[in-house]
């Protein structure tokens, strides 16, 4: 049994974007001091939301690069920056974007305070001290890293893809604003968030239980269905809900089962993005979630989205290989679902089966 740490402060509704001002410059509990935004690239094309954000000339606007998913690298480089460019701390790191870029800003906010190197905190409860006081202005609903304890790294050198799984990786403020996600692509907005679905219904299948995480599970999964099964997946009410189903899935973050450990070999593999990789893994999988794929199949079918086909036949035996390494290494949620013997059940054989049939 362990104690959960939550986001302690939500501020939630459309137009929330136009209060971080306020927030900053009134809530007591927010340090004062330079403010640093690390925001995704997307928005240096596309400045609109930028000019809610107050900027004086202590403070600094990054755009964090989210073509690839965070390296610990790039979080070395990005805290190494802001350490030269401000001679110190900022006191306040405000992290803008998906999952990507608030996942960047948990990991710089950690390491700026704690020293050494990205790679170091990598694990679980490695992060010795509060990092820089953090905020999260999601732009992208499904990833649930708004409100999860952990900030997912690839270390390139080393090819392990593991986040900071610590309390101090928790946001201690979210301003949630749903007008945030109605430019989302389409395809990304769905990828995306189907991402708290399978965090969920993995969790609802699994071994390891906590009735807590069920019943935010369970909500989450409810929320889901009234988003991707009827109507229009991206108008004002579903965006909505889709905000709070995410928020919900980070915070249940239980151990997950067979899509995240497979998405995960074709992320560090291939290199494909989180949310799609799952929706990939997912689809042969249907005999171990039978209900579950069909509905995630209704879902895409009722949204007009049409997931890509033919990766596997196109694999060649290196690559089968190096998934099968990246995908068995999972052990926790592979045995949540399969049991302690699941190496005996996913054999190489019977896993290089399930990413051709991908
Ligand atoms: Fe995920």
């Amino acid at each position: 049994m362990k104690a959960i740490r939550n986001v302690a402060s939500y501020l939630f509704g459309a137009g929330a974007l136009g209060r971080v001002e306020e927030v900053l410059r009134t809530d007591p509990r927010v340090p004062a001091g330079p403010v640093v935004y690390l925001v995704d690239h997307f928005f240096a094309g596309h400045t609109a939301p930028l000019d809610k954000l107050p900027r004086r000339a202590m403070d600094r606007l990054v755009f964090i690069d989210t073509t690839h998913e965070p390296s610990t690298g790039q979080v070395d480089q990005v805290a190494a920056g802001l350490r030269s460019d401000l001679g110190g701390l900022p006191a306040v790191i405000v992290g803008m974007g998906g999952g990507a870029t608030l996942d960047m800003a948990k990991a710089v906010s950690n390491l700026l305070t704690n020293g050494g190197q990205a790679s170091d905190y990598q694990g679980w409860d490695l992060v010795k001290v509060p990092g820089v006081y953090k905020i999260g202005v999601p732009t992208l609903s499904g990833t649930g890293s708004e409100t999860s304890r952990t900030c997912v790294l690839t270390n390139y050198e080393t090819g392990v893809k593991l986040g900071m799984n610590s309390d101090h990786s928790v946001f201690d403020q979210l301003i949630l604003d749903p007008e945030l996600t109605a430019t989302v692509p389409r395809e990304q907005y769905f990828h995306t968030g189907l991402d708290t679905y399978f965090h969920c219904m993995e969790t609802l299948n699994g071994r390891t239980r906590n009735g807590i995480v069920d019943a935010y599970s369970e909500k989450a999964i409810e929320l889901c269905r009234q988003v991707f099964l009827q109507g229009d997946m991206q108008d004002q009410a579903s965006r909505e809900k889709l905000m709070i189903a995410s928020l919900m899935g980070g915070a249940a973050a239980g151990n997950t089962g067979l899509v995240h450990p497979l998405s995960a070999g074709l992320s560090v593999v291939l290199g494909v993005h989180h949310g799609l990789a799952n929706c990939l893994a997912m689809g042969p999988l249907a005999e171990y979630y039978p209900a579950e794929h069909a509905e995630f199949t209704a879902m895409a079918r009722a949204q007009g989205i049409v997931l890509p086909t033919g990766l596997g036949a196109k694999l060649s035996e290196e690559q089968i290989a190096k998934l099968h390494a990246s995908c068995i290494v999972h052990e926790k949620p592979l045995s949540n679902h399969l049991g302690d013997d699941f190496k005996a059940i996913l054999t190489p054989a019977k896993m290089a089966a399930l990413f051709r049939a991908m």
